[in-house]
């Protein structure tokens, strides 16, 4: 059954190509549909398919060559073939946020001989290593993996709608799950890291430049976009309120990270308004931003629950529909995903709102990057990427890679007596909780079919064989809860696991969350289980956003917490290696823990500064003044690492004659020099380096994560409490010793936004920080 319907779909797919391409027989997987086939005498003299000339010919000669009606319809995410040309159809949407997804509508696993991927852990979660190589290497095995899935047949396009970069703002947030967190550096090297593996380029970037692409990533959702669903506030409709200092130093530079030194080949722009202008319709943002001043090259897309439509029915903004096509088309938008803009270009054409030549650039855009992705190259099979096949998906190395992820992602938040690692000999274990038995809830959302999958019992199992399990709440959401069971189970067991927090069913896309503190009645059982356990328990939490254990942190029978988020396929064997001892965690956390009070804000206050006199507190760890349950970059380990700063090559930063504009006074009497008018050159000119040392002085061996904040003594109105600067994640064997090198310059690391929205350097006095240690920089003007 399932061969048939793969056999009918390859057919369907070449039947317009050329019928002898059919007789191969010598490759079990025919290759996907492609256009230019060498052997097709009608195609091969298009222009569009000589290879030798430029990318942007080559569009340029195919976008010539269409009638109006096939411009139009390749307008939308569901592209039609156009068989006079040997052009297949093409779907622009598929995912791979964390390993290729089911989601979207250009990959399917139901026929073909790819049934399964690798599934790394959810983004958060992998986020916690801040290792820039481990989510470099995950984004080449996706870009892999996307080629092998691509080459046997299983997919109708190549573009790939992650990773989603917006700041994770409030912890109410749904999809706070897929982000990088909440520090707009720690996003912005994620999003360079990922899209230069998926894409096909060098870890340093540069190899690439706008040719050939493995894979195509896209940056979404642009811009300002982390609410889904909250108190009748609903993405469609939201009109998000953002500072232009809050743009400049939050919201944005992800984007313009992701697009400039990543140089991702597609955008996404968001549902949402930004201070009244859909972001789809935003001529400033896609073009001027994006395409002008950070230099995009490649594709914008809307998002599916028609962005196009959105704009008439729900923000109100175009009156009729062909003022909606107009805007999006006019703004730079290039595809649709939905059908708008399939069913009302013509008519926008004949009102003349729009020029042919409005859809002639969407087009150009569209061709070019199908092109960079070989599709118009002949037999993609015969192409570099060609020999990809089934063989090179869920490899050892690729699942080992998953697990290490998982490792070096869960972070550890309580530790008391050392009652972490549990020795090997450990005579009975049980684990208890709606997590305990369940490996699906690992996965998080958009992911695809994992290699495999272990459940935490499974996988403690193999350490003690005397393990037993109690699920203590009817579901996740624990309406019903069966303390006395559960206590039972825990009184005869040595140690005990809980497994608990959330999944789909309490955060996901469309769906923010009410409250902080565990669903239901899971509070009531870990407390009964504590209470009732012979030894102090291990409180495993899976979930995305965080949640306020504060119950949990104070309780003496509560000795360790984990933090495991959605851990991916090897998200058990990493957790059981953990309690083991058979890893050292070294996860630190890559958003801020808040007490469940903070839920008296309004999720759609955008602000990320606090305001004294409404008493609002502002968000993430840069501005947030008020309690923490943890804080950002929080995260124990077995061993105790020792900072030290070991070399600052300058302790004064001369500014002085950097630009010939005079620096400017602010109300509150600081001077300060803009980055605009500051050139690269000179800046670099000025770069100084700073050399921290760390001690492992313990004794195992651990990966960890050095983190380098900046703090200016003075406070001006708006800057940061502290911001993140740099970051490295670096092994230290057992007593170990290591020197980690940032590079800096006061451009980026010594700037921050003023309320004008530009980034300026004020003169003063801070500190660079690493754990408890401080040194004093000093910016002379
Ligand atoms: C490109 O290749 C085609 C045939 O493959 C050839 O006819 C044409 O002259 C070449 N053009 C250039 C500019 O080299
Ligand atoms: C476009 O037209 C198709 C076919 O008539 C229809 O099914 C679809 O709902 C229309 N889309 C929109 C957004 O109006
Ligand atoms: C754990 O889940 C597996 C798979 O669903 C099931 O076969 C097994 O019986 C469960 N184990 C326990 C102890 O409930
Ligand atoms: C709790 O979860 C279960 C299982 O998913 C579901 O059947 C039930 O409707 C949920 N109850 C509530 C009150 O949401
Ligand atoms: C700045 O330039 C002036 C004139 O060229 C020079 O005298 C001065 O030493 C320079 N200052 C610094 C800090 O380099």
């Amino acid at each position: 059954m399932k061969l048939q319907r793969w056999i009918l779909t390859v057919l369907l797919n070449l039947v317009f190509i050329n019928a002898t391409f059919i007789c191969i027989t010598e490759s079990s997987t025919p290759p996907p549909p492609f256009s230019c086939d060498s052997s097709n005498s009608n195609t091969k003299s298009f222009k569009f398919c000589q290879t030798n000339l430029s990318i942007s010919q080559r569009a340029r000669d195919l976008v010539s060559r269409l009638t109006l009606d096939e411009k139009i319809s390749q307008l939308i995410t569901t592209a039609p073939a156009i068989p006079r040309l040997g052009i297949p159809a093409y779907q622009w949407w598929s995912e791979a946020l964390h390993g290729v997804a089911y989601t979207g509508d250009g990959i399917t696993f139901e026929v073909g001989v790819i049934d399964s991927v690798t599934t790394f852990p959810q983004v958060l979660l992998t986020t916690s290593s801040f290792d820039r190589r481990l989510w470099y290497r995950i984004g080449q095995v996706i870009g892999t993996e996307a080629r092998a899935v691509y080459n046997g047949g299983q997919a109708q396009g190549m573009t790939f709608w992650a990773p989603n970069i917006n700041i994770f703002r409030d912890p109410r947030w749904g999809r706070g799950q897929e982000t990088p967190g909440e520090d707009p550096l720690v996003v912005g090297r994620y999003s360079v890291a990922y899209v230069r593996g998926v894409q096909g380029d060098s870890f340093h970037g540069g190899k690439l430049k706008h040719g050939q692409l493995k894979a195509s990533a896209c940056c979404k959702h642009f811009t300002a976009y982390d609410l889904d669903n909250w108190e009748g506030n609903d993405r469609y409709g939201f009109n998000a309120r953002v500072t232009k200092q809050d743009l400049a130093d939050t919201y944005q530079p992800p984007f313009r990270s992701c697009v400039h030194e990543g140089r991702a080949s597609g955008i996404m722009c968001a549902y949402n308004r930004v201070n009244g202008v859909p972001n789809c319709a935003d001529r400033e943002l896609l073009t001027g931003t994006a395409r002008q001043q950070w230099g995009f090259h490649g594709y914008i897309t809307s998002d599916c629950a028609d962005g196009v439509r959105i704009i008439k029915e729900n923000h109100k903004y175009a009156r009729t529909p062909e003022e909606a096509v107009a805007d999006v088309l006019k703004a730079g938008m290039d595809v649709n995903c939905g059908t708008y803009l399939a069913n009302y270009t013509k008519s926008t054409l004949s009102q003349k709102m729009i020029k042919e030549s409005d859809i002639d650039r969407a087009l150009h855009n569209l061709f070019s990057v199908r092109m960079r992705l070989g599709l118009f190259n002949g037999n993609p099979k015969k192409l570099v990427y060609g020999n990809i096949g089934p063989k090179q998906v869920c490899t050892k190395e690729h699942q080992d890679l998953a697990l290490d992820a998982a490792r070096n992602g869960i972070v550890l938040l309580k530790n008391s007596a050392r009652l972490l690692p549990l020795s090997k000999k450990t005579s009975s274990l049980a684990v208890i909780g709606p997590h305990g038995n369940n490996s699906h809830m690992m996965l998080g959302n958009y992911h695809g079919p994992p290699c495999i999958t272990v459940e935490v019992l499974k996988a403690l199992e193999t350490y003690v064989k005397n393990t037993v399990f109690h699920q203590g709440c009817n579901a996740v959401n624990c309406t019903n809860v069966a303390i006395n069971d559960a206590v039972n189970t825990a009184k005869g067991a040595d140690y005990v696991v809980l497994a608990v927090g959330l999944d789909k069913g309490e955060e996901r896309e469309d769906f923010d969350r009410e409250i902080l503190t565990l669903p239901g009645q899971q509070e009531r059982l870990i407390t009964a289980v504590a209470d009732a356990a012979r030894n102090p328990v291990i409180l495993v939490l899976f979930c995305g956003s965080p949640i306020d254990v504060s119950f949990a942190k104070h309780n003496p029978k509560i000795g360790s917490i984990l933090w495991a988020g959605y851990p991916g396929q090897a998200g058990g064997i990493a957790l059981a290696e953990i309690i083991f001892g058979d890893h050292n965690p070294g996860g630190r956390l890559p958003i801020t823990w808040y007490p469940k009070d903070f839920i008296k804000i309004p999720m759609t206050n955008m602000g990320m500064r606090p305001n004294p006199s409404s008493g609002y507190p502002g968000r993430t760890y840069r501005f947030y003044n008020g309690e923490k349950v943890f804080p950002f970059g929080y995260g124990l380990s077995y061993s105790t690492y020792a900072y030290n700063f070991v070399h600052v090559s300058q302790s004064s930063i001369y500014l002085t004659n950097l630009t010939d504009t005079p620096s400017t006074q602010s109300s509150d009497g600081v001077r300060y020099l803009s980055v605009s008018d500051i050139s690269k050159n000179s800046c670099d000119n000025v770069k100084f380096s700073v050399v921290v040392g760390v001690k492992n002085s313990k004794e195992m061996a651990g990966r960890h994560p050095v983190l380098l904040y900046i703090r200016q003594e003075k406070l001006s109105y708006g800057s940061p409490i502290k911001q993140l600067i740099g970051f490295e994640s670096i092994s230290l064997e057992a007593g170990g010793k290591a020197e980690v090198e940032f590079r800096l310059n006061p451009c980026d690391h010594l700037s921050t936004a003023n309320e004008d929205g530009l980034m300026v350097i004020e003169e003063g006095s801070r500190f660079m920080v690493v754990g408890d240690k401080e040194y004093p920089i000093n910016v002379v003007i």
